[in-house]
């Protein structure tokens, strides 16, 4: 099939037309958070200008890859599970391949072709340039990895191909890696040391989704608030004047890309988030107010064991900080029960500190030891796996009541909502979000994908407001 790309070369607007004839189907599946679904938009992207166009059905795929996560114990068993159900087709199609990619790839390496006798490919998380001579030696018979991480690598150059997307909502990385070294997180050790990406090419981006019609960008990086860009590095060559861009700069930037297009970004953290990053969202009423600030433990004692650089204190502060400057804030978190030596009392502090904060939406995990972090060489995982997963179900069962309440307080209030495609349940309702990141069901009326609509809630589920289009 003839496919005529325009390619733009992000900093320098040039437009190029090529003539392509992909002729071969990848099929890619991405697990884990939001940075492994925007960097699978990458592979596609490095593969689209090597003869392989994307696929949603695998049986007519010549290429499958698995976007892997290894977060916890439980995203990798998944994945495996997933590898295995590849061997019918594997046996129908001996000339298909199956690679792994990200997380997963980096952490267990060339063990993976061994173990997983169906995987032909490796690849981590900074070598997916590599992949088109990576597949040609699978291509000629031979098994191939490369988990290299790089300093430098961000794929600031690429213009990703949007996955699944209605061409309303899309992601932009704007750093890679992580520098924190949380005692339990292996995302130190899978995607390597944090950089940031050049602000120039970040906002071209943004402009670039805009121009094609799009409604949100998702700004995406394991710590936004360490974002640093220094004018000193070699591409930057307009803001000449101003030395450094924070993230603060950087969300202002993107916010003033145009005034209808919503911005949203994530993951913020209790230790390097500021107060001008709250003040940027104020000023700016497309930049969304929705904070995903994850608190991990409400115990002084157990965040020092986390390496998270906080105390509950310091926690609440800032939480204090954000309500004073934007009192209608959404604010979420991530929790984890059961970490190394956690009492009784520990948790009870993590219980005080959700009803002291009320959060509107939670991500709730119980600890999973993860090879080569802090934790696992230093510490015992003595909590037993009952009282880890009774205290999850604690923390589950308190966010549902904090959830219930803050959705009954939205009934009789108007929300802009962005539509975003058809609700799960009918086909005569949308689904969207508001600023805050709820989830409105309504029914579309003569509303279309995309728009803009206000709808007054009337009832919720423990998840979703529902309402009508006023
Ligand atoms: N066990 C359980 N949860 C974890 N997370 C990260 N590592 C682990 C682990 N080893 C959770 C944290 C993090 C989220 C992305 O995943 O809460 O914020
Ligand atoms: Fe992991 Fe901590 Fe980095 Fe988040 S900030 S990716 S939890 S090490």
């Amino acid at each position: 099939m003839e496919k005529i790309i325009l390619e733009e070369k992000q900093g320098n607007p040039t437009f190029k037309v090529s003539l392509k004839n992909n002729s071969k189907k990848l099929y890619i599946e991405s697990y884990g958070c939001q940075m492994n679904f925007s960097d699978s938009e990458i592979v596609a992207s490095i593969l689209d200008k090597n003869g392989y166009n994307t696929t949603r059905n695998l049986e007519e795929s010549d290429l499958i890859l698995l976007n892997t996560c290894s977060i916890r114990e439980k995203a990798e068993f998944t994945v495996r599970n997933r590898l295995k159900s590849f061997k019918k087709l594997k046996k129908q199609n001996p000339k298909l391949i199956v690679g792994v990619l990200g997380c997963m790839a980096e952490r267990m390496k060339e063990s993976l072709l061994e173990e997983e006798k169906l995987v032909d490919l490796v690849v981590g998380p900074d070598a997916y340039r590599d992949l088109p001579s990576l597949l040609e030696n699978v291509e000629g018979g031979q098994k191939s990895v490369n988990v290299l991480l790089s300093r430098e690598e961000t794929y600031a150059d690429i213009s990703p191909v949007r996955l699944d997307s209605k061409g309303i909502s899309g992601f932009i990385s704007i750093m890679r890696g992580c520098d924190n070294m949380c005692s339990f997180c292996v995302v130190p050790f899978t995607r390597g040391r944090e950089r940031s990406r050049s602000p120039l090419t970040i906002v071209a981006e943004a402009k670039d989704l805009y121009q094609k019609g799009y409604k949100e960008v998702i700004l995406l990086g394991q710590n936004v608030d360490s974002y640093r860009w220094n004018t000193n590095k070699k591409e930057e060559v307009i803001d000449h004047n101003i030395p450094t861009t924070n993230f603060s700069e950087l969300l202002e930037k993107v916010a003033l890309v145009a005034n209808d297009l919503r911005v949203r970004f994530s993951t913020s953290h209790p230790k390097d988030m500021t107060d001008d990053v709250v003040h940027v969202m104020k000023k700016y009423r497309n930049i969304c107010n929705y904070i995903h600030l994850p608190v991990q433990s409400g115990s002084s004692k157990i965040l020092q064991k986390m390496n998270r650089g906080y105390s509950k204190e310091w926690y609440l502060k800032r939480i204090k900080s954000i309500r004073e400057i934007i009192p209608d804030c959404a604010i979420s978190t991530d929790i984890i029960t059961g970490f190394c030596d956690e009492s009784d009392e520990d948790f009870q502090e993590t219980l005080d500190l959700m009803k002291k904060v009320e959060f509107n939406f939670c991500y709730m995990f119980f600890y999973s030891e993860r090879p080569k972090t802090l934790a696992e060489r230093k510490y015992k995982d003595n909590v037993p796996l009952e009282i880890k997963k009774s205290r999850l179900q604690k923390v589950i069962d308190l966010q549902k009541e904090h959830s219930l309440k803050s959705n009954e307080s939205s009934v009789g209030k108007i929300m802009e909502v962005l539509v975003e495609g058809p609700s799960k349940k009918s086909a005569l309702e949308y689904c969207g979000r508001n600023d805050e990141n709820y989830k409105v069901v309504f029914p579309k009326e003569d509303s279309k994908e995309g728009d803009y609509v206000n709808v007054l809630i009337e009832r919720f589920t423990s998840a979703t407001l529902i309402g009508k289009i006023i």
